[in-house]
């Protein structure tokens, strides 16, 4: 009854985490096309209320007309829309699914004993000090010196994430790595909202409401962290679906991957945002396609060996002591309800049918046992290897 409870916990959660997540990032991509997409006021009249820039268009049935002022409007609206609650409980959501889904469970989803045997404290102890470290660092390096350099501070911060996703790499299972890299980005990026951009909005208010010139560090450091903030949100979001491809974190430059797909998601984002603004070269879309083919060819499978035929008989019992404790009907492995993904591995048709996924999930990556919590051996995973190459027979 727990487990059904905390899986309903776990869908709720996961639900709001991602709604709140597309109403943020959805109000994030809309906001940097506007503003790249504004154009001279057409008006005079505008233009001398101070108008920058204005968009028309068309949506959901009606017509929207966008204003941009160069500082502040000659009088502040009564109502003024703020957008930063999505943010907040984006974070909100996420964190409490890393709680409830890598530390609760964290001997089957964070620690794997064949990177490091942690205990169960100690894993989580590392995961949260990750984000804590994460966001110093990061903060260190934007208010000092060097974040004066946008190029330079750039390369050191992807150098940074090279380290992190590395040294995340070996002391978590695959997914926990991924899992933390994803958060600590996003914990950056949540509190570059509550930290620089948010208040750097208020400053604009309170110097309106005072009669000043706002204080122009706020809008640089705002840009800056903004900046960022949109350049992180493809890799986050590749993070946050990563769990369903074993390829990835399963491989055993699960790293690099993550490495990879960071400059090529980034990369991407550029040509986005070059492309908003009214023509964006063809090389950073070229690029960043070409990091992610490349990737795919690197982890590619390697075809060959030799295939000899394995008896089903050896399969069931890997099966057996390995995976039915969980993949059953009713599986015995305590704090689970439900068959997980509602892969069954009982019988010899259902395991022949699902040996392609079996094969992905044991020998192509290491995903499955998560852990390795039964302690497969090499020699077991090359069986499987044999077996499925064999055609996957069920004799
Ligand atoms: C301790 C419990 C446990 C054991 C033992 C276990 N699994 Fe899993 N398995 C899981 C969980 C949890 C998931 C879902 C992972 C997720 O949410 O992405 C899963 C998912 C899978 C999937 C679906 C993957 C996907 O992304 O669609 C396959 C296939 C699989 N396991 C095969 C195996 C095989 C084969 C074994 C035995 C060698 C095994 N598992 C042992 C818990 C287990």
């Amino acid at each position: 009854m727990e487990a059904y409870l905390l899986d309903w916990l776990s869908l709720l959660l996961r639900w709001a985490h991602l709604v709140v997540g597309i109403a943020w990032i959805g109000a994030s991509l809309y906001f940097i096309w506007l503003d790249n997409s504004l154009e001279p006021p057409v008006r005079a009249e505008d233009r001398e209320r101070g108008v920058s820039g204005e968009l028309w268009a068309v949506h959901g049935g009606g017509f929207y007309h966008a204003q941009k002022y160069r500082l502040a409007p000659p009088t502040l609206p009564e109502r003024l829309h703020w957008f930063k609650w999505e943010a907040y409980w984006t974070w909100i959501t996420g964190f409490a699914l890393l709680v409830l889904i890598y530390y609760v469970n964290a001997e089957t989803y964070l620690v794997d004993p064949a990177v490091m045997a942690l205990s169960k404290a100690q894993a989580v102890g590392i995961g949260l000090a990750s984000l804590i470290a994460g966001l110093a660092v990061y903060e260190g390096l934007c208010r000092s010196p060097l974040g004066r350099n946008d190029a330079a501070l750039a390369g050191v911060l992807l150098l940074l994430l090279a380290v992190a996703a590395w040294g995340l790499s070996l002391v978590f299972s695959g997914r926990g790595a991924y899992i933390h890299y994803g958060a600590i980005l996003g914990t950056i990026m949540v509190g570059n909202v509550a930290h620089i951009i948010i208040p750097g909005q208020r400053e604009l208010v309170r110097a309106k409401q005072d009669g000043r010139e706002p204080d122009p560090r706020h809008a640089v450091a705002g840009k800056q962290r903004s900046v960022h903030n949109t350049y992180f949100t493809l890799p986050v979001l590749f993070v946050m679906i990563s769990s369903h491809y074993a390829m990835t974190f399963g491989s055993r430059w699960n790293w690099l991957v993550l490495v990879a797909l960071t400059v090529s998601g980034a990369l991407i984002r550029v040509w986005f945002v070059m492309r908003h603004k009214g023509g964006a070269p063809a090389w950073p879309l070229a690029a960043g396609i070409a990091v992610l083919l490349a990737v795919a060819a690197l982890l590619a499978p390697r075809t060959g060996g030799d295939g000899a035929p394995v008896k089903y008989a050896g399969v069931q019992r890997v099966m057996e002591l390995h995976c039915v404790s969980c993949h059953a009907a009713k599986p015995t492995f305590q704090g689970m309800a439900e068959p997980p993904k509602g892969v069954v591995l009982d019988t010899p048709e259902r395991v022949r049918v699902q040996a392609a996924m079996i094969h992905q999930q044991t020998v192509l990556s290491k995903a499955m046992p998560p852990g390795n919590i039964t302690g497969m051996t090499d020699e077991e995973r090359a069986l499987l290897d044999r077996w499925v190459r064999g055609g996957a027979k069920a004799d």
